[in-house]
């Protein structure tokens, strides 16, 4: 019998990186260790999604929503940005990661802003994997954004002109979207993208998600049937029901 199960490793995996500060707690540790923490296990991540050879991997890092944390945990972030970039970007580009940073950028100091560019720049000829960093981004922004920009080039809002104006146009839409840290929500991450997305929600915090981690997601979502709006048949004709005459 033909499955009809993809069978397929994702070329592009979405991950909501959630849990950084309850992986501290557990410890008794400031939750920017937890943060800290979270950049090794992205590391980590990107290097197991190398070697699977999935194509894109893009991570929600700060949400337009974060900024309402406390103060100092926010500028913690922005420090933890800055220090990561300069500490990890090499390496990244050693193992063949090309770097795009998705998000509102105005909301960032001049330096963080530079880093960014420096990183992207750095990193451009790479073609093994590319790793979109979320950073200041939100769904709710992306959409109205690339609605700003149509607008403003006297263009018709159609979901395909749309589509070429959000903030990852640059690669195709994510087949699986990995949540850690056990909640079972969006929060605001890929709105507009995520609409034939296949959805995971781990238990695991973002810290302790590691390559065995990875590859239940990965296992899960191959054996998924994604229809897009078809029926089961259309996808495998081999397991049509026979018709009675
Ligand atoms: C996710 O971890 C990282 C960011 C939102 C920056 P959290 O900091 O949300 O961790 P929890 O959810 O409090 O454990
Ligand atoms: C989502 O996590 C944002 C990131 C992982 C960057 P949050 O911790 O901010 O989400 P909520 O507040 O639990 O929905
Ligand atoms: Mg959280």
């Amino acid at each position: 019998m033909t499955s009809s199960k993809n069978g397929a490793v994702p070329r592009h995996i979405a991950v909501i990186m959630d849990g950084n500060g309850r992986w501290a707690k557990r410890r008794l540790l400031p939750r920017l260790a937890g943060h800290k923490q979270g950049v090794e296990s992205l590391r980590r991540c990107a290097r197991a999604c190398v070697e699977r050879g999935v194509q894109v991997l893009t991570v929600f890092a700060f949400s337009s929503e974060n900024w309402n944390r406390p103060q100092e945990e926010v500028s913690g972030l922005m420090s933890l940005l800055a220090s990561a970039l300069a500490k990890e970007v090499a390496q990244l580009s050693r193992d063949g990661v090309r770097l795009y940073f998705v998000g509102d950028r105005q909301g960032l100091s001049d330096k963080v802003r530079a880093g960014l560019q420096e990183a992207e720049r750095t990193t451009a000829h790479n073609t093994r994997l590319i790793l979109n960093v979320c950073f200041n981004y939100g769904g709710r922004w992306d959409i109205a954004q690339a609605a700003q920009k149509l607008v403003a080039q006297g263009m018709e809002l159609t979901p395909e002109n749309l589509d070429r104006a959000m903030a990852l146009a640059h690669v195709p839409d994510p087949d699986l979207m990995i949540r850690t840290g056990g909640e079972t929500r969006i929060s605001n991450f890929l709105l507009w993208q995520a609409a034939y997305t296949e959805l995971f929600f781990s238990n695991a915090l973002w810290p302790e998600f590691d390559e065995a981690a990875l590859d239940e997601a990965i296992a899960v979502f191959s054996g998924r049937e994604r229809r897009f709006g078809q029926t089961s048949e259309q996808i495998q004709p081999s397991s049509a029901v026979p018709q009675t005459a």
